[in-house]
């Protein structure tokens, strides 16, 4: 199974990604966690997205379209994969599509998980304080401030794919304001696999 999550920053793309790994033993591919993961190492690349993500703007579509298509091409993404935080524009969507058809792939599912801002902001703080509280890292870009400009870029920027992904019959949208499992009920449901 190939999939596609969708939605805003906080909406449970992670959280939900885990579950459909779990049912369906498929890669979880997040572009975010990958980005972290070079800024961490201070990479080449982590070194060069580290500022852009803090300040909770894209980083560079080239980058995360390199990155993604050398991912998809080692022989474990053979067995399925669900994207979480990729695509995220129109030209991620284009090439990520011209990939599928280079390897001759097809995506099957592609799932908008919807929650409104004031819930997002709500969660986001949560993560950082709990972060906080058990000594772990907080994300540079959970706090209020930072949260509008990725909410900015998500509005103008990912959310065209929707209609993007709705003209191909491909999307299907869940409620991700419910509790976790609830949502997971929902999403396992509109794949099909209820
Ligand atoms: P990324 O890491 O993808 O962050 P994001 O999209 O902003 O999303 P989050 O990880 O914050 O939220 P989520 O939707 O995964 O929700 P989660 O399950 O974690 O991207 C970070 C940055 O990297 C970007 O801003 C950009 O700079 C860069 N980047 C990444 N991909 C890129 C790309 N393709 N192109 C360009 N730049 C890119 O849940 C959030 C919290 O809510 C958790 O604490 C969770 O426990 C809780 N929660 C989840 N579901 C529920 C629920 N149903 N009820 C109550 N609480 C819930």
């Amino acid at each position: 199974m190939r999939m596609v999550l969708l939605g805003p920053p906080g909406a449970g793309k992670g959280t939900q990604a885990q579950r459909i790994v779990s049912r369906f033993g498929i890669l979880h591919l997040s572009t975010g966690d990958m980005l972290r993961a070079a800024a961490a190492a201070e990479t080449c690349i982590g070194r060069k997205v580290k500022r852009m993500m803090a300040s909770g703007a894209l980083v560079p579509d080239q980058l995360v379209i390199a990155a993604i298509v050398e991912r998809i091409s080692q022989a474990d993404a053979g067995r399925g994969f669900v994207l979480d935080g990729f695509p995220r524009t129109i030209s991620q969507a284009v090439a990520f599509d011209d990939l599928l058809d280079t390897e001759g792939l097809v995506l099957d599912h592609v799932v908008e998980l919807r929650a409104d801002e004031e819930v997002l902001l709500d969660r986001i703080l949560t993560r950082a304080r709990e972060a906080m509280e058990s000594g772990g890292a907080v994300r540079a870009d959970d706090n209020r401030e930072t949260l509008k400009v990725r909410l900015d870029a998500y509005n103008e920027q990912t959310a065209p794919l929707v209609e993007y992904y709705r003209t191909r019959d491909l999307l299907r949208s869940v409620d991700g304001l419910q509790p976790v499992d609830a949502v997971t009920f929902e999403l396992f449901r509109a794949i099909g696999q209820g």
